[in-house]
């Protein structure tokens, strides 16, 4: 532990910034003083990255301001998965798709986060069977009787990013289809319940992976969540094959996603040779992915897209 008063003496390096007077205005534009807002959260991640625990820069714990502006974006990401879910059939092109997210998304005074995105040239991500994220929407692509297909939306609104993925099924699909897209929801919900102030992000992402080994499945370590809110990607990159009690501390504030992926067979995945974008299972056996994006709390979560 640090001596008290450690954090007004300043010292203060692992929190990049300089902090303000007890009785000046908290960095996080609340309104209130900094001794009544977050000099305690300050304090409190000081002594913990002194253990040598890894702590949030300030830049990821949002403002009020700005959960209200994220909040805001999340509600078309969801409204427009709920579209999706409204509209997906068998016989329907995933291109289908991306025009309607794009439609709806800008009628809602958004912009699809992915479109071109680090030149990805498409409005969303439409991954089918055993294409595990990232799956470009194609006319080519019809969607059959049997597939599972993860649809994966990401908005931006006055700058404020969300992103949230769902699965569908499509028509009769498999029970081995089927139970490998309920298992990976119950391990977005297990590694949900996880997520509180001052645990680690390796307690959601042991939870996660512990479900999804225990029903025979493996889990991408490659790639993984993120955190998101100001920028489309951010940190932490979010594991979710980690370990309980390591990693980051999760801070009331920070916004993060949870979006396993997890294969029926091997974790190892490969990416088209083409286009370097689309990732498959490397052994051709199909891949299931929820995401949501969720806000640590004061005493707990939220969950702000789904
Ligand atoms: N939406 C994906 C995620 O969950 C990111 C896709 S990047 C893109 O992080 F460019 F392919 F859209
Ligand atoms: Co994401």
């Amino acid at each position: 532990m640090l001596p008290e008063g450690f954090l007004l003496n300043g010292g203060i390096d692992m929190l990049h910034d300089k902090l303000p007077g007890r009785n000046d205005p908290c960095w996080c534009g609340s309104g209130r003083k900094y001794k009544s807002c977050h000099a305690q959260t300050d304090q409190r991640m000081a002594a913990l990255a002194a253990q040598g625990h890894l702590v949030p820069e300030r830049k990821l714990l949002k403002t009020p301001a700005q959960i209200e502006k994220i909040r805001q974006s999340a509600k078309i990401n969801v409204a427009v998965l709920d579209e999706i879910g409204r509209q997906i059939h068998e016989g329907m092109a995933t291109s289908e798709i991306d025009r309607i997210v794009y439609d709806m998304t800008t009628a809602m005074g958004g912009i699809p986060a992915p479109l071109n995105y680090k030149g990805y040239p498409y409005s969303v991500c439409t991954s089918v069977n055993d294409q595990v994220c990232h799956g470009f929407p194609s006319e080519k692509v019809i969607l059959r009787d049997g597939d599972i297909v993860n649809v994966d939306c990401s908005t931006i609104l006055d700058g404020y990013f969300s992103d949230s993925s769902r699965m569908y099924c499509i028509g009769q699909v498999s029970e081995e289809k089927r139970k490998l897209v309920e298992v990976t929801r119950e391990c977005v919900e297990l590694g949900l319940q996880e997520v509180k102030p001052w645990g680690f992000l390796g307690d959601m992402s042991q939870a996660v992976h512990d479900h999804a080994k225990k029903h025979g499945y493996s889990v991408v370590k490659e790639i993984g969540g993120h955190g998101v809110g100001l920028e489309f990607h951010e940190d932490p990159f979010v594991s979710y094959t980690g370990v309980r009690g390591t990693d980051m501390v999760l801070v009331p504030g920070m916004i993060f996603t949870i979006e396993p992926m997890v294969n029926m067979g091997t974790d190892a995945v490969c990416t088209h040779i083409d286009n370097d974008w689309e990732i498959f299972t490397a052994d051709g056996k199909p891949s299931a992915q929820w995401e949501l994006m969720v806000l640590v709390t004061e005493d707990g979560y939220e969950v702000l897209s789904w």
